[in-house]
């Protein structure tokens, strides 16, 4: 079946989550947080989206930007850095989080050839606006499509329900692309063609469905086309 429309998980897979703290850390200054940066970063993302899943399965539902600062706070913690600057620092930098370098010509190259584009994304619609406009993303995305609509988190049907209602047509057609592990196996689950970019060269997650496509990045992507 001819894939008609892209659809791309935000954090991880367009944009670089990492970058915060290791961008941080390479400035003057930063000496503590730059002894233990991958390790902050690597908790922070697990705790964020731990909180995504406990919170979806307690029913306790509250935007993501509270769950990626509670994340933080526990990642601090675990890091034993207080400096409280220091998370505004990083908070702030996750509003103007950097694409991967191969985005914007992958992105140019779909929309060339008349694909629809889109994100659908755990970030509240300010985050993803904040992330579309700081990479200059605007103009090759169709729609920005928010967890926020519906009031609970991946990986739940009604998440992956907005891209059908933003763009009807068969499952199928959709190509879902997601550097989460995770997140690619319930879109495969779901109907949708799926994608799994997988840059840490991970294991497979043992789910319900699996991604019927790998990919190390996302440069190759639009030969699958
Ligand atoms: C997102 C998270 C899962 O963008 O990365 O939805």
């Amino acid at each position: 079946m001819a894939i008609t429309t892209c659809v791309f998980d935000a954090y991880g897979t367009l944009y670089d989550v990492n970058a915060a703290a290791r961008l941080l850390a390479q400035e003057p200054g930063q000496d503590a947080l730059a002894a233990v940066w991958p390790e902050l970063a690597a908790h922070w993302r697990a705790k964020q989206l731990e909180y995504t899943w406990l919170r979806a399965t307690a029913n306790r539902h509250t935007d993501f930007w509270q769950v990626t600062q509670d994340g933080l706070d526990w990642a601090l913690e675990a890091c034993a850095l207080t400096d409280p600057e220091l998370r505004e620092r990083l908070l702030a930098l996750y509003w103007e989080l950097p694409a991967f370098a191969e985005v914007p010509d992958m992105l140019g190259t779909l929309k060339a050839r008349g694909l629809q584009t889109a994100i659908l994304s755990n970030g509240s619609p300010d985050m993803l606006r904040g992330a579309i406009d700081s990479a200059g993303l605007a103009p090759l995305l169709d729609a920005a499509l928010s967890v926020e609509e519906v009031g609970v988190f991946k990986p739940h049907d009604r998440v992956y329900d907005l891209v059908q209602q933003r763009f009807p047509g068969d499952r199928a057609e959709v190509l879902f692309v997601s550097s989460n592990g995770w997140d690619a196996c319930a879109a495969a689950g779901y109907g949708f063609t799926t994608v799994w970019v997988n840059r840490a060269g991970a294991p497979l997650d043992r789910l319900y469905a699996q991604p019927q496509h790998s990919l190390p990045d996302l440069t190759t992507l639009p030969d699958l086309l």
